[in-house]
């Protein structure tokens, strides 16, 4: 069975894809390099022991994305690619409305006409919005408080109505909570360009030398210690989510939904302590004012993954925060030389 995965040399795509060949499937990744780089390509057959098949591809050129359904054949489909910053978001609407939803719709328009039935998307936690709660069942109501939430949420919505309109379509919604940590080998890892928004990759630059100290974006939410909580998950265990829902497709379900969190909510300050355990050194850090647009709390309920996937977290943050380590320790850079 041959998976293209869209986005396969991102953060999660790369260990995805991965996780896809010790399963048993056949890979075609493509990319168009908008938020990664080609080397992650040459460490990935560096792990696989053999060549990724490969095509540079912007999903929202009709052509290029008409080619690949047309040059190559595959079963099913994993859509990573997409542009993912909160922030960056709310300045750039349009940017993330054509680039997120117009390679979505060039992909099924294509699975349609080809017959490929089995789709897996990467949704996002950010569409529960700031939830009344926790932890978060699949059942919460959605809204969103960004652009790029609500191109999540757009994207599951048209999924919906594609389902049943055709419900031939076997359709997996993965609603990621914070995915964190690296490759065991350190090879691969997470390498967002610029200054980065989220706060594992940010702990890790400060440990590793490249940052100066973490801001902790407010202490006066209604917490345990006042910092924000969230419900980190190994980025392992979430490439091992895709490949138990791709199974579950399989079976001819139709449209499902999970989260695929912990169940647990770590905080900023508890994260900072646990980095600053694995990599042996004090992680510098100052109580700042909230950023907008953050919530206090957000962790899931994964009990329907594991009821109905088979399928549950298996590391806990200190491992998170050594593999994380391991990869910034070895790659102070990221994937630049
Ligand atoms: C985590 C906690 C911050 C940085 C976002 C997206 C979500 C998903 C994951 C794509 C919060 C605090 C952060 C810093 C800090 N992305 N923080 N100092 O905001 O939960 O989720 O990334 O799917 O869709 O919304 O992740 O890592 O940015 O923040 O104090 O320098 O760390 O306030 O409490 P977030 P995050």
């Amino acid at each position: 069975m041959t998976v293209l995965v869209t986005g396969g040399t991102g953060y999660i795509g790369s260990h995805t894809v991965l996780a896809l060949l010790d399963a048993g499937y056949e890979v075609l990744v493509a990319d168009n390099f908008v938020n990664s780089k080609p080397e992650v390509l040459h460490r990935m057959a560096e792990l696989a022991g053999r060549e990724i098949p490969f095509v540079r591809a912007d999903l929202c050129n009709n052509k290029d994305c008409d080619a690949l359904f047309s040059e190559y054949s595959f079963d099913a489909v994993i859509h990573f690619a997409g542009l993912k910053a909160v922030g960056e978001s709310v300045a750039k609407p349009l940017e993330y409305y054509s680039n997120n939803l117009i390679s979505t719709l060039n992909l099924l328009k294509n699975m349609q006409t080809h017959g490929v039935r089995d789709f897996v998307f990467s949704s996002s936690a950010t569409v529960y919005g700031d939830p009344a709660s926790v932890p978060i069942t699949e059942d919460f109501p959605l809204s969103v408080t960004n652009p790029y939430g609500r191109t999540k949420l757009m994207i599951e919505e048209m999924l919906r109505d594609l389902y049943k309109a055709h419900p031939e379509f076997n359709i997996a919604l993965l609603r990621y909570f914070n995915p964190i940590g690296a490759h065991k080998s350190g090879r691969i890892g997470e390498d967002p360009f610029g200054i980065p928004n989220n706060l594992l990759p940010y702990v890790a630059q400060v440990a590793v030398g490249k940052l100066r100290e973490v801001s902790v974006f407010g202490n006066d939410y209604n917490t345990p210690d006042g910092t924000g909580v969230r419900d980190y998950i190994h980025v392992l265990d979430l490439a091992e989510g895709h490949v138990a829902a791709l199974k579950k497709l399989e079976t001819g379900c139709g449209l499902v939904t999970y989260n695929l969190g912990t169940g647990k909510g770590y905080s900023v300050l508890e994260v900072i302590r646990a980095f600053s355990k694995a990599c042996g050194k004090e992680i510098p850090y100052r109580i700042t004012d909230r950023r907008p647009g953050d919530i206090a709390q957000c962790y899931a309920d994964a009990s329907k993954a594991q009821k109905e996937l088979g399928w549950q977290a298996k590391y806990g943050l200190d491992e998170m925060c050594a593999d994380s380590w391991r990869w910034q320790s070895l790659n102070p850079n990221g994937y630049d030389e």
